[in-house]
């Protein structure tokens, strides 16, 4: 068995985030763009190879020993927010979930894009934790964060393969390797600095599982806010139009993403059937998405999804997609 606390590759990932540099980091929810949290100039260049604007935050990764009230302004918590807080981290960390609170004034604000909070998260990758301790051993403090925001290009579908990663960059970017991301899609964001906790991204991580520990069922973010780069209506685009099976007219040179037995293929030059059951069709979708799209058909066709709560993650994914990959077409 590899032990990857001290494998070369995972001390080079430290050596590099360490020296300013940007690499690409493996997590449970797609691969990230890195860099370290505290150096700006690092947390610059994330957003120059995005191409992302600089007023959208990027989610600062922390390990599972980390102690989060370095990173809060303890000033700003309320005895609930804090309540709230460390049950969710009890519930759900490490693992697919960003919790964003007020950022301690002592915080650089590149990562945070000029806003007064933070959004964290930890990792339940065995690689990007084991990053997080040469990175701390590197810097001989406890108190380090990873910047990472997923690695594609703004707008651009999210990767899930160290591949992936190297073909959104041209191979700029050096990428450690783990292997494919086992939940598939972007972790859950929850607001805990509006009073009641605020549902900004959906993900693996559902409302209904937020009530279950909380007994409070997150708000959904009505602000509108850019801040969140997953609620931008045109997001995670492949560059293929992508259209709902039930808004298909032609079918000629289209190719297909389906997940059940009963969807008619016949018509399509290229079939990719998801699992039926949501967690793990996210888990295939943005790879899907990548084969499909690199086949360059006229267009994608996508089976509707069932109207169940549970498939909100994913239709949320590819409802942004649908509008993101018709723009200017
Ligand atoms: O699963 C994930 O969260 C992946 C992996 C790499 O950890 N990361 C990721 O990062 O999806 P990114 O940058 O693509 O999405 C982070 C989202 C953005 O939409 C950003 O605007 C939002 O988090 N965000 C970050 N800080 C925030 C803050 N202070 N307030 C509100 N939203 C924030
Ligand atoms: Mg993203």
């Amino acid at each position: 068995m590899i032990d990857v606390f001290a494998s070369a590759d995972v001390v080079l990932a430290a050596q590099k985030i360490a020296a300013g540099e940007v690499i690409g980091l493996p997590t449970e929810t797609v691969y990230g763009l890195a860099a370290d949290a505290q150096n700006p100039q690092a947390v610059a260049r994330i957003f120059a190879l995005k191409h992302r604007p600089a007023s959208h935050p990027l989610i600062t990764h922390i390990a599972a020993e980390a102690n989060i009230h370095y990173w809060l302004d303890e000033a700003r918590m309320t005895a609930d927010m804090t309540d709230i807080m460390n049950t969710l981290i009890d519930a759900f960390w490490p693992g697919p979930l960003t919790l964003v609170l007020p950022k301690s004034p002592a915080i650089n604000d590149a990562v945070t894009g000029g806003q007064d909070t933070i959004a964290l998260r930890c990792p339940d990758h065995a690689l990007a934790q084991s990053v997080l301790h040469a990175l701390s051993q590197l810097h001989n403090t406890p108190h380090v964060g990873i910047a990472a925001p997923s690695a594609n290009r703004f707008g651009r579908v999210s990767p899930t393969h160290a591949q992936h990663v190297r073909d959104e960059f041209n191979g700029q970017v050096w990428v450690l390797d783990g292997d494919a991301s086992v939940i598939g899609i972007e972790s859950t964001i929850i607001d805990l600095t509006r009073g009641a906790p605020v549902l900004l991204r959906h993900g693996h991580i559902t409302p209904d599982d937020i009530f279950d520990v909380t007994g409070l069922q997150p708000l959904p973010n009505d602000t509108h806010s850019p801040r969140a780069s997953g609620t931008l209506l045109a997001h995670y685009a492949p560059a293929t139009p992508l259209v709902w099976a039930s808004a298909a007219t032609a079918l000629a040179d289209a190719g297909c993403l389906c997940f059940s037995n009963e969807f008619d293929v016949t018509p399509f030059k290229q079939v990719i059937q998801l699992d039926d059951q949501p967690k793990n069709y996210a888990r295939g979708l943005y790879h899907a998405l990548r084969e499909l799209d690199r086949a360059a058909h006229a267009q994608i066709v996508v089976e509707d999804l069932p109207v169940d709560s549970a498939w909100d993650a994913v239709r949320d994914r590819l409802k942004r997609a649908i509008v993101g990959s018709n723009e200017g077409k």
